[in-house]
């Protein structure tokens, strides 16, 4: 592993996206105006991107002299697929903010291209931060893209996640994340990119019979988007053996809360509600989106008849992604739990959304719903011991509430962050 040098590097040239003075959002007048200029810039940075120019401004410098595109002694150049979404932008904040040099590969077919604008925002240096809209499943792209850069490490998020989804659309799931893994793990081995943090997921359990999860615990995935995980992970390991590649692969739990300073949130697609998680749906409810929540199941076998998940806090997760980078060593494979070992109940979940958002969410019990077992919590004494790493947000109100206001702030996701966040100021908080 190449140690990191914790000063920031300032190259004189390189290739930068920047998004800065195209503040369209406090112009726009009306939503079209606004969503018509987005996809017309968003147009124009495509063809820049996928035709490999230069800004008009500088005199197009060929390729080789960008900083990207050079190993620098001291400086770890990572490529975050998926950094355009949830985790994925959470991570680069981190990787920018500890001096990392960091290439973000997105389709944006689930990311948001807000999210990429607000990491350029905080790191407007040249050499940085690059910007890749390209697919993964199209191999070409991702090609040129290891050929013209010079990758140290790859953390993959890009995925299509989530569980319900993928029961109605398996294929989509099989190819997004299985195929996709493929065509990353043969550039990163065309290329020579030795070291891979993979985002895997607690769903390759399935149904454990015992409780915590250990990494020991038999994975025997019980939906699509499980097992395309499960084959993710062994495609990845069964290559490893035969290379000295450095590998860790992290199953997280549940995911919530935001960045504690506000800058970054989670923003899904309005059309996923339907498949969404536990924190989007109270905070719909919450916000009057939708008119309640509705707890599936209240006859467990848990304290208070609801599931208990185990909820990890986005922050305490990307510290794991770092401390995982820098354990990571040639013909090492380290798997990882990341979650708190603590396990919250739905009821538990509510109360503290209720706390966190000041409104009284109205809650709807129904029966179970078919596939939901009742416990899921893990055992991280592994990641504790190797990583020397530790869940720090394990206050599930405080998670809430940082994630809960920056939703407040950005009721339209990251469209509408410059022109809303002045307004919500005014309001009285709760
Ligand atoms: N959120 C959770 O609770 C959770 C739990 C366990 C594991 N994970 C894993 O973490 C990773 C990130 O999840 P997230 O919650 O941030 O999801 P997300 O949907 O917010 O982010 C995924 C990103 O990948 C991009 N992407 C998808 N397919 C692509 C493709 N073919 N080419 C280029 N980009 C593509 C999307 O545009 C999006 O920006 C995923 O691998 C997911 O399986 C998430
Ligand atoms: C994103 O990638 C998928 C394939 O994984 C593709 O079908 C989809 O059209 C892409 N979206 C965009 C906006 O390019
Ligand atoms: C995933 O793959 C399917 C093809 O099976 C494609 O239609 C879809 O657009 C892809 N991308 C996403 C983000 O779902
Ligand atoms: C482990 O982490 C703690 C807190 O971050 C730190 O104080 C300690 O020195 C670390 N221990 C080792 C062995 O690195």
């Amino acid at each position: 592993m190449i140690p990191v040098n914790r000063t920031r590097s300032q190259p004189r040239s390189g290739r930068s996206w920047s998004f800065t003075g195209t503040d369209y959002s406090e112009k726009r007048k009306s939503h079209i105006l606004g969503k018509a200029l987005a996809a017309f810039i968003l147009i124009i940075f495509c063809i820049v991107t996928l035709k490999q120019c230069h800004s008009q401004s500088r005199p197009s410098p060929i390729l080789s002299t960008s900083v990207f595109s050079f190993h620098e002694p001291g400086l770890t150049h990572v490529l975050v697929t998926g950094g355009a979404g949830y985790i994925g932008s959470h991570a680069a904040l981190r990787l920018l903010k500890d001096s990392y040099r960091v290439t973000i590969v997105d389709n944006l077919s689930r990311g948001n291209i807000g999210a990429i604008r607000v990491l350029q925002e905080q790191f407007p240096e040249p050499g940085r931060l690059q910007f890749f809209f390209a697919d993964l499943g199209d191999a070409k792209a991702v090609n040129q893209i290891f050929a013209e850069n010079a990758f140290d490490a790859v953390m993959h998020f890009a995925a299509v996640a989530y569980v319900g989804e993928s029961t109605l659309e398996p294929l989509r799931y099989y190819h997004n994340i299985t195929a996709n893994t493929l065509v990353v793990l043969e550039a990163m081995a065309a290329y020579g990119v030795k070291t891979l943090i993979y985002s895997s997921t607690c769903a390759t359990y399935g149904e454990p019979e015992t409780m915590p999860i250990t990494e020991e615990t038999p994975q025997l995935p019980i939906n699509p988007y499980g097992k395309a995980k499960k084959m993710a992970e062994d495609i990845i390991l069964d290559f490893s053996k035969n290379s000295d590649m450095a590998v860790m692969i992290l199953r997280y739990f549940n995911v919530i809360g935001s960045d504690p300073e506000g800058r970054l949130g989670e923003a899904p697609r309005p059309e996923l509600r339907e498949h969404g998680r536990i924190s989007g749906a109270c905070f719909d409810a919450a916000s009057g989106i939708i008119p309640g929540l509705k707890v599936k199941g209240t006859d467990y076998q848990t304290a208070d008849g609801t599931c208990i998940r185990d909820y990890i806090d986005v922050t305490d997760l990307v510290d794991a992604h770092v401390k995982a980078l820098d354990k990571a060593r040639p013909n090492k494979i380290g798997i990882y739990n990341v979650g708190t070992g603590k396990g919250r109940s739905v009821k538990q979940f509510v109360e503290a959304c209720k706390k966190a958002t000041g409104f009284n969410i109205k809650v709807e019990y129904l029966d179970r719903r078919p596939g939901d077992y009742a416990e899921v919590y893990s055992d991280p004494s592994k990641i504790n011991n190797e990583l020397n790493w530790t869940a720090r947000y394990t206050d599930l109100e405080e998670s809430l509430r940082v994630a809960w206001r920056w939703q407040r702030a950005h009721q339209n996701g990251y469209e509408s962050s410059k022109f809303m966040s002045p307004l919500f100021r005014l309001l009285p908080r709760f």
